[in-house]
């Protein structure tokens, strides 16, 4: 078993160095290799995405990703931006289903800025379709309107599209996840956020859903628009079990469903393809703002190696002691500045992925 480590930028190389730790402890024997990915492989090779790091990413079991970008790269030429390179891996390696738990700790209750009661228990799944909708629509640019409001001035456009075959395979992934949950004592309800009152992308997506849904008897389906079910995720988000939504609709809602549990330091996710091959990162960004300063959380990364031996290597019961080392620093009171509140002890980076290590026991 092989794993590709993309650090890449900001606090990408601090957070991912303690996943590593992690995992070293646990003396899997997994073969591991580094590369540079982002701007850092920007900087060295004059590519976001280089060759040799693609072909490293998909000969990988796993890829165990940081984080990429610097606003110091947005004046490049878009092709040679940071976020190419995920979203280069992404197209490449076929990662489809992208896997968003949001959970909040009992011991984070109150770094949520939601009130206790709305936020205390809170389990959710947001399942985000990661290779088509608007993200990768071809045609898109810039040119000179020929319609449209104002005929002769410049304009610039996106495609939204989504194919039959795209939203099957999603809403399998989502019905299947609620039908495990379900297993695990959860509700076992798929809610499919889309904007079908207005666009027809997403009336196709709702009646493709519904379609699948009937093959999951087991599992209950209900439909929500996108604007409701962000005000829903602020007023009641207990009320969601899986939500299953496009591209974009998903970039923005686990963005939201992120801070709902304290942090979006905490947040793992998984994006898998048809073969179960994953990538692996933190749902936050690489925060140029801190990096370098030994203060990031590294907890969202240690959490997403805990996915990846659990979805991609096959070692739930290693995926498991790394989950409970992590409840166990938080049951010590130790807290990254994002996450700390009177009372608890103020931990940086590289302190906080020692007492995981030390939790591990
Ligand atoms: C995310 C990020 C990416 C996205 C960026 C970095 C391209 O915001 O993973 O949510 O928009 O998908
Ligand atoms: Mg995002």
């Amino acid at each position: 078993m092989k794993i590709a480590i993309l650090p890449g930028d900001g606090i990408g190389p601090e957070i991912v160095a303690e996943a590593v730790k992690v995992l070293n402890v646990l003396e899997l024997g997994f073969e591991t290799e580094t590369a540079l990915v982002g701007g850092a492989a920007y900087e060295a090779h004059g590519h976001p995405l280089p060759d040799a790091t693609l072909q490293l990413a998909k000969g990988a079991d796993a890829v165990l990703f940081g984080a990429v970008g610097d606003w110091k790269y947005d004046t490049l030429d878009r092709p040679l931006r940071p976020e190419q390179a995920i979203l280069g891996l992404r197209k490449n390696l076929g990662l489809f289903a992208n896997f968003r738990p949001a959970i909040c700790y009992p011991q984070l209750v109150d770094a949520s800025s939601l009130k206790r009661e709305l936020v205390s228990g809170l389990d959710i799944l947001i399942i985000r379709e990661l290779t088509g909708d608007i993200y990768f629509g071809q045609p898109r640019g810039r040119r000179i309107a020929t319609d449209g409001h104002f005929p002769g001035a410049e304009e610039a456009f996106d495609t939204m599209r989504y194919s039959r075959p795209e939203i099957e395979r999603i809403a399998h992934v989502a019905f299947q996840a609620a039908r495990k949950r379900k297993a695990a004592g959860g509700e076992g309800r798929v809610t499919s956020v889309d904007k079908a009152n207005v666009l027809e992308t997403f009336q196709l997506w709702k009646d493709v859903v519904t379609e699948i849904g009937l093959q999951y008897a087991d599992v209950a389906l209900d439909h929500m628009y996108v604007d409701n079910a962000a005000m829903q995720l602020v007023k009641a988000p207990k009320k969601f079990d899986v939500v299953v939504t496009g591209n974009m609709f998903g970039d923005i809602l686990s963005d939201a469903a992120a801070m709902l549990t304290g942090s979006i330091g905490m947040l793992p996710s998984a994006s898998l393809n048809d073969k179960n091959q994953g990538l692996y990162e933190p749902s936050h960004g690489s925060a140029p703002d801190i990096a370098g300063k030994g203060v990031a959380n590294p907890l969202a990364t240690i959490l997403s190696a805990a996915m990846m031996l659990r979805f991609s290597l096959n070692q739930p019961e290693a995926a498991a002691r790394i989950e409970k080392a992590v409840d166990t620093v938080l049951s010590q009171g130790l807290r990254t500045p994002d996450i700390y509140s009177e009372g608890t002890t103020k931990v940086g980076t590289v302190e906080m992925g020692n007492a995981v290590v030390k939790a591990l026991g």
